[in-house]
């Protein structure tokens, strides 16, 4: 089966506020888009599909450049594609999938703002769709203890940890799932395991990596960089 990317990056950032749309601002001398694009491009021979803000189209064709030496122009052949995303991370997804090859049978949505995904976690996710799952996710257990709480913040119940996991991406699915998922939103979700879920998938999980947490505020990038620092040679 023919695989596809699709590397969400049109988000504005606003919780980290770091001067740029978030793909954008720089981990070392290079951006989180292109660290994160190294581990996409782990995926042999996946079409590679990046969704970015409208005006950051060249960005990301330079850093698609930069990692795979391919222009991402869109002139026939190319292996990656480089298109605007709309207002929330569902509008950006349905905007990537648009941009699918027709012989694309399976598609994998992941964060550029996990620029750090190891790519064993690309490998597992992969390997559950090839072998007939029709959507799955990495996850990671919690470690926190999560209390249930109301408007005023007093707690309701406690919530089994052992029932918990914190979703990452890459998040898999078989083409025609999730593009029927996507087509039938009734409301915006903030991952697409979700969207699949409300259309009545099963989804199942992979184990995720710690390294694969999701740049969103201003410690997360401190992390993300120390992180760099230190896979430095
Ligand atoms: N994303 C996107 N299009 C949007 C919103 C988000 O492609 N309209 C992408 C982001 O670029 C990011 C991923 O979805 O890679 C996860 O979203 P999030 O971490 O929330 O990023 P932002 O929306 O950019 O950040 P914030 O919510 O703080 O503004
Ligand atoms: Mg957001």
């Amino acid at each position: 089966p023919r695989l596809a990317v699709i590397v969400v990056a049109a988000g504005s950032g606003t919780r980290l506020q770091g001067g740029a749309p978030k793909a954008f601002v720089p981990l070392d001398r290079d951006s989180i888009l292109r660290h994160s694009l190294r581990g996409v491009l782990a995926a042999p021979r996946a079409q590679v599909v990046v969704v970015v803000p409208d005006g950051f189209q060249d960005a990301a064709r330079a850093d698609v450049q930069a990692v795979s030496g391919d222009p991402g122009d869109g002139d026939g052949g190319d292996a990656v594609r480089v298109v605007v995303g709309g207002r929330t991370r569902q509008e950006s997804v349905a905007a990537g999938l648009s941009a699918l090859d027709a012989d694309v049978d399976l598609v994998l949505v992941h964060d550029a703002a996990r620029a750090l995904t190891p790519v064993s976690v690309f490998e597992r996710v992969i390997d559950a769709l090839e072998g007939g799952a029709p959507a799955v996710i990495p996850a990671v257990p919690v470690v926190d203890t999560i209390k249930r709480v109301d408007e005023n913040g007093v707690i309701l119940a406690a919530v089994d940890r052992s029932e918990l996991a914190a979703a990452q991406t890459p998040q898999g699915f078989r083409r025609d799932v999730l593009e029927a998922a996507v087509a039938s939103a009734d409301a915006d979700h903030t991952d697409d395991a979700a969207l699949v879920a409300a259309a009545g998938h099963d989804v199942v999980t992979v184990a995720g990596h710690a390294d694969s947490f999701k740049i969103t505020t201003a410690p997360d990038l401190d992390r993300a960089r120390a992180l760099v620092a230190s896979r430095r040679p």
